[in-house]
């Protein structure tokens, strides 16, 4: 059974949602809780982007010692320096440098050719590997990003001594068949190196028409490795693939996708609960698996069936996940049988 790398980026792209800002303790605190988790790698900031940042990398590159330590970096030598000195620390510190490759970042927010892109890649990320940690490229905008040229940003990465490949759908625009598309095919190009075990191949997906948890799950199908998520959801605009909703399908899916996580499911809700208060981001109710909805039950016909067997009206155990929560709510649709049942359980105590 294959296993998938949880790589978790609440700290990092999740911080980036607007209005959220957590300072140091407050990020060790949930890094903390994601070592907890057992996520395989942790993304822990932009440490060239403010001085906090650098500081929270650092402490939690000295204080959580399971997962991998990631920081984020662009191309340039400057922020690779300032995050490798945050996370080296670490006895697995891995530096993610990215630059945006689709025609309009190039164009218009970069103002550089593609030939320029190519060079930059290969010697900063030449630079990333020779200070001696782990290295993570992403190619920006990767799905919408001519293919050529993606594979050639890839290649030229690999060359330069990356050994993971990030797929990122930087504004959430593929559908799931047309990521699981892009996807097998870059696994396809690489297979030899991504089946020797040498090379990772990761996916990212934003949630900006709601299919971040489904490319992601595509992803997996064609190849992927690593997932990129976010505890929550939460990230830029509309958020990033849910870190519990992709865990989840993994998990309840094993068979279907040959595949598991390492991750301590009975960690879900609690995390879950950390990161909203710490965020103040309200989780909504009817968030899969960590709403307060998410196992409660209205309608008589429903709470008679999840009475006579659970497995009625949940494909998934709370108890797995660690919800905790009321089982059954009453209202116009409620019938008998929950009724009898509360009354029993009252009368039994
Ligand atoms: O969404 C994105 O493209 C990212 C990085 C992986 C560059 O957050
Ligand atoms: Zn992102």
């Amino acid at each position: 059974m294959k296993k998938i790398k949880i790589f978790d980026t609440t700290l990092r792209d999740g911080e980036q949602t607007v209005g959220v800002s957590l300072n140091p303790y407050e990020k060790l605190r949930i890094a903390k809780q994601l070592e907890k988790l057992n996520v395989d790698v942790i993304e822990v900031g932009f440490p060239i982007s403010n001085k906090e940042d650098f500081f929270a990398s650092k402490l939690i590159a000295k204080q959580v010692r399971t997962p991998t330590i990631c920081a984020f970096s662009r191309l340039i030598k400057k922020d690779i320096n300032v995050a490798y000195n945050a996370i080296k620390y670490s006895d697995k510190p891995r530096i993610h440098t990215f630059i945006a490759t689709s025609k309009i970042h190039r164009d218009k927010k970069l103002k550089k050719s593609q030939e320029e892109i190519l060079r930059m890649i290969y010697e900063e990320v030449s630079y990333a590997k020779n200070l001696g940690v782990e290295v993570e490229f992403s190619p920006e905008d990767a799905s919408r990003t001519e293919f050529d040229y993606m594979i050639q940003t890839i290649r030229t990465s690999i060359d330069a001594g990356a050994t993971i490949i990030n797929i990122p759908d930087t504004v959430g625009d593929s559908l799931p068949f047309e990521f699981y598309d892009r996807v097998k095919k870059v696994y396809d190009i690489f297979s030899d190196e991504f089946s020797s075990g040498n090379l990772e191949l990761s996916v990212h997906c934003h949630n900006d028409k709601g299919n971040a948890v489904a490319n992601s799950i595509t992803g997996v199908m064609a190849g992927a490795t690593q997932v990129e998520c976010v505890v929550n959801g939460i990230g830029e605009r509309t958020g990033n693939a849910a870190l519990e909703e992709v865990v989840m399908n993994i998990e309840t899916k094993r068979k279907y996708l040959n595949a598991e996580t390492n991750i301590c499911t009975q960690e879900l809700y609690r995390t879950s609960q950390i990161v909203s208060e710490l965020t103040k981001i309200e989780i909504p109710k009817n968030k899969p698996i960590v709403g307060s909805n998410a196992f409660c039950h209205e309608s008589g016909i429903h709470q008679h069936g999840i009475l006579a067997d659970s497995n009625t009206y949940e494909t998934m155990n709370p108890v797995n996940v660690g919800w905790v929560g009321k089982k059954f709510a009453f209202g116009k649709h409620s019938g008998k049988h929950a009724k009898e049942y509360l009354l029993y359980d009252v009368l039994k105590t």
